[in-house]
């Protein structure tokens, strides 16, 4: 049973490596980023209310993302673990994860600088069905602007706009950065394995290092 925790700012290539780290463990990844995408896609109340939060680069209220991972958390495909990309992301929702119940067995922090990732997002392209990343430059589909496996036309996020990943950074080094310490502490009696990953290698480097440890 395996329960990862991918931390790490904007951009640092959570959702690349949840990817690779799904198909290697045979986990499920519960992003909450797109499953509120999907609630905005699809116009659905929760969509609209948070919209607005997405596009301008603040945070989901904890009340909101808790019910989701707590609804996501039923489906049997998580019976054998899962892994969490881009969540939890203040204290007030690791804590409600403790009280859930989930056992994380690593916690997995990718660290990058911030002037990387101002670069990085202009370059992001997205299929919007299932979520799949690529960069045009460091990650580029196999025919331009198309997704690889379906065919169908790749998008640019709205929160990409430099901008708004400004605000997203700042939001990250507030809110989300002192979950390494949270986690430190949980680490100390050895059931939770904690580390970092420098997130400006290659997507292959970067995975590599990872599945050497998990
Ligand atoms: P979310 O979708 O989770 O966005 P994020 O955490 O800001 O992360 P990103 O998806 O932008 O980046 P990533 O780290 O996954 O990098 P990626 O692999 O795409 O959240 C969006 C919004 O939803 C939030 O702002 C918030 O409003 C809301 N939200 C979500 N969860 C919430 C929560 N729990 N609580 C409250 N609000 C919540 O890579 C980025 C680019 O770099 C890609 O183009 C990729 O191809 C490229 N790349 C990846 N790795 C490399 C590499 N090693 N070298 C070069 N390029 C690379």
């Amino acid at each position: 049973m395996k329960n990862i925790i991918l931390l790490g700012p904007p951009g640092a290539g959570k959702g690349t490596q949840a990817d690779l780290i799904c198909d290697l463990c045979s986990i499920p990844k519960i992003s909450t980023g797109d499953m509120l995408r999907e609630a905005v896609a699809s116009g659905s109340g929760l969509g609209i209310k948070v919209s607005k939060i997405l596009d301008t680069g603040g945070l989901v209220s904890d009340d909101i993302i808790g019910s989701l991972i707590q609804e996501r958390l039923t489906k049997p495909d998580c019976e054998n673990g899962s892994l969490f990309d881009g969540v939890p992301r203040t204290i007030g929702q690791a804590e409600q994860l403790e009280k859930m119940g989930v056992n994380f067995t690593h916690v997995i922090e990718i660290y990058v600088e911030d002037a990387t990732i101002v670069n990085r997002m202009s370059g992001r392209r997205v299929h919007p069905g299932t979520g799949k990343n690529y960069h045009i430059d460091f990650n580029p589909p196999k025919i331009d602007g198309f997704d690889d496996e379906t065919g169908e036309p790749l998008i640019q996020r709205e929160d990409d706009k430099p901008e708004t990943v400004l605000k997203r950074l700042e939001v990250y080094h507030s809110q989300t950065k002192p979950l390494t310490n949270f986690y430190k502490n949980l680490s100390n009696d050895g059931h939770l394995k904690l580390f970092k990953v420098d997130g400006s290698e290659t997507v292959e480097d970067v995975f590599k290092k990872i599945a050497s440890q998990i």
